[in-house]
C-alpha cells in the first residue's frame, strides 16, 4: 500500500504516504487513494482531526514526473487531477501536515492543503516545477502567495530553489519547527489536543478562515457573525460555558 491510514485514540486519524522508492511522488494511485481516504474521514464521526505525513526522508517529491513526461495537454485535461485533490481541499476537519525531508512541487502544494504544518528542522519546501519546464498545478502559484506574500513566493516559484524549514517558518509557510525525530509525535499531540475541543467549532473556524480570506472583509465578517450566532445552538457551547462557570473540566459531545 502506498498510502496507509491509521485510526488513533483520541478521534485522530493518521494518513501516511509510503512510496519511498519514488520519494513519495504523487502517482495517480497515490492521489486516488488519498482522495478515497479523505472522503471517508470527512464522513467518519469517530475522527475529529487528521494528520498527513510521509516518510522520515521525504514528505512528497511532487507529481509523478515519469507518468507525465510524454503527456499532451489533452491527456492532462482527461486526467482531471483536480478531482483527486478536491476531497483534501474540501476536507472539513482540521488537517495537520507533519513534514520531514522534502516537500516539493505537488508535495509542497499538498502540505499547503493542510491547516497547520509541523516541520522537522531538516525539512525543505519548494516549487521546482520551473526546473522541469512546467508550473505548479495544484495551487502552488495561489496558496503560496497567500501564505508568504508576493516577494517570497515569486523567489521560490521563479528559481525553483527549496527553502529550509526555519526560513519557511519565518515567512509563514510553517506553523512550528521541531527536531526531525519529533515531527509526527508533535503533530499527533496537537491533533489530539484539537480533537478534544468542540468539533463543530473547529470546523466552523476552518471554514471561515478559508472562505473568508477570499471575500471582501465586510462579507467575511457577516459570515463570521452568523457562524458565531449558530454556535449558541450547540450542546458544546452550553457545556463549555457551564463548565467554565462551575470551575470543572468540560465534557464535549460534538453536538
Ligand atoms: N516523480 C517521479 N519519480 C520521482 C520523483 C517525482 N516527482 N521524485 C523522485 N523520483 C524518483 C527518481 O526518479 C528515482 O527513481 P529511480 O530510482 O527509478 O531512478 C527515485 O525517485 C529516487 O530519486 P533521487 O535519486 O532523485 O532521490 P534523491 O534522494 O537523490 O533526491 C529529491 C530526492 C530531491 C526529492 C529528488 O528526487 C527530486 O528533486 N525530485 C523531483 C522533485 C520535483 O521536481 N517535483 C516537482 C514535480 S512536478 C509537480 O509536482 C507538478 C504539480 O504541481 C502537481
Amino acid at each position: 500500500m502506498d498510502v496507509v491510514l491509521e485510526r488513533l485514540p483520541g478521534a485522530v486519524a493518521c494518513v501516511r504516504i509510503d512510496r519511498p522508492e519514488a520519494r513519495n511522488a504523487l502517482s495517480r494511485a497515490v492521489r486516488e487513494r488519498l482522495a478515497e481516504i479523505f472522503t471517508d474521514l470527512a464522513a467518519d464521526d469517530g475522527v475529529s482531526c487528521a494528520v498527513l505525513t510521509g516518510t522520515d526522508k521525504v514528505f512528497a517529491a511532487g507529481a509523478d514526473i515519469k507518468a507525465m513526461s510524454n503527456a499532451q495537454p489533452v491527456d492532462m485535461m482527461l486526467r482531471a487531477g483536480e478531482r483527486t485533490w478536491a476531497p483534501i481541499k474540501d476536507f472539513p476537519k482540521p488537517l495537520i501536515a507533519a513534514v520531514n525531508g522534502f516537500a516539493l512541487g505537488g508535495g509542497c502544494e499538498l502540505a499547503m492543503h493542510a491547516d497547520i504544518i509541523i516541520a522537522g528542522e531538516g525539512a525543505r519546501f519548494g516549487q521546482p516545477e520551473i526546473k522541469v519546464g512546467i508550473i505548479p498545478g495544484a495551487g502552488g502559484t495561489q496558496r503560496l502567495v497567500r501564505a508568504v506574500g508576493k516577494f517570497k513566493a515569486m523567489k521560490i516559484l521563479l528559481t525553483g530553489e527549496p527553502v529550509m524549514a526555519r526560513d519557511a517558518e519565518a515567512m509563514g509557510l510553517v506553523s512550528e519547527v521541531v527536531p526531525d525525530a519529533e515531527v509526527l509525535e508533535r503533530a499527533i499531540d496537537l491533533a489530539r489536543q484539537i480533537a478534544a475541543l468542540p468539533p463543530l467549532a473547529a470546523r466552523k473556524i476552518k471554514e471561515l478562515v478559508l472562505q473568508g480570506s477570499d471575500l471582501p472583509l465586510e462579507s467575511a465578517l457577516v459570515l463570521e457573525r452568523h457562524a458565531f450566532q449558530l454556535m449558541f445552538g450547540t450542546a458544546d457551547q452550553k457545556e463549555g460555558m457551564a463548565a467554565f462557570l462551575e470551575k470543572r473540566p468540560p465534557s464535549f459531545t460534538g453536538r
